[in-house]
């Protein structure tokens, strides 16, 4: 291998190491518009992602988590980098960027960039299997 052929391998894999997760659409990164204010809304728990421990969703700008069967969590869905949506990370107990890989912990405070500001965080209330989601 001459040095023409390995700076150009080494270019490509560079390049492909560098390319983030959500470009061309090969991996999920959803965009959400803005941190939503005066929230107030209710999802039932009793079917969909929020009967088991770890599951999540996204409503009304909100991402929903259900920790256990007594504890939910609510943050804004937008990452404040550039605003695509987070997952929840069940194992860690945090939330996720796809794209560019921020992360916050389970009341939205960055606890790792390139975000720079903390997600908002929402009340989650449980009443059997009605849960109100509010500022
Ligand atoms: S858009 Fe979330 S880290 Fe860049």
């Amino acid at each position: 291998m001459d040095r023409k052929d390995f700076l150009s391998q080494v270019g490509v894999g560079a390049a492909a190491i560098l390319i983030p997760a959500c470009i061309g659409g090969l991996a999920s990164c959803k965009k959400t518009s803005s941190t939503p204010q005066n929230v107030d809304f209710t999802l039932d728990v009793s079917s969909g992602s929020l009967t088991s421990d770890g599951g999540f969703l996204v409503s009304n700008g909100v991402v929903v988590a259900r920790v256990n069967s007594s504890t939910f969590i609510a943050v804004s869905a937008a990452c404040t980098h550039e605003g695509t949506t987070v997952n929840y990370v069940a194992n860690s107990n945090k939330f996720h960027c796809p794209n560019h890989g921020a992360e916050y912990n389970s009341t939205g405070v960055v606890t790792q960039g390139p975000a720079t500001q903390n997600l908002k965080k929402y009340n989650a209330v449980l009443t059997g299997t009605s849960l109100h989601i509010f500022s």
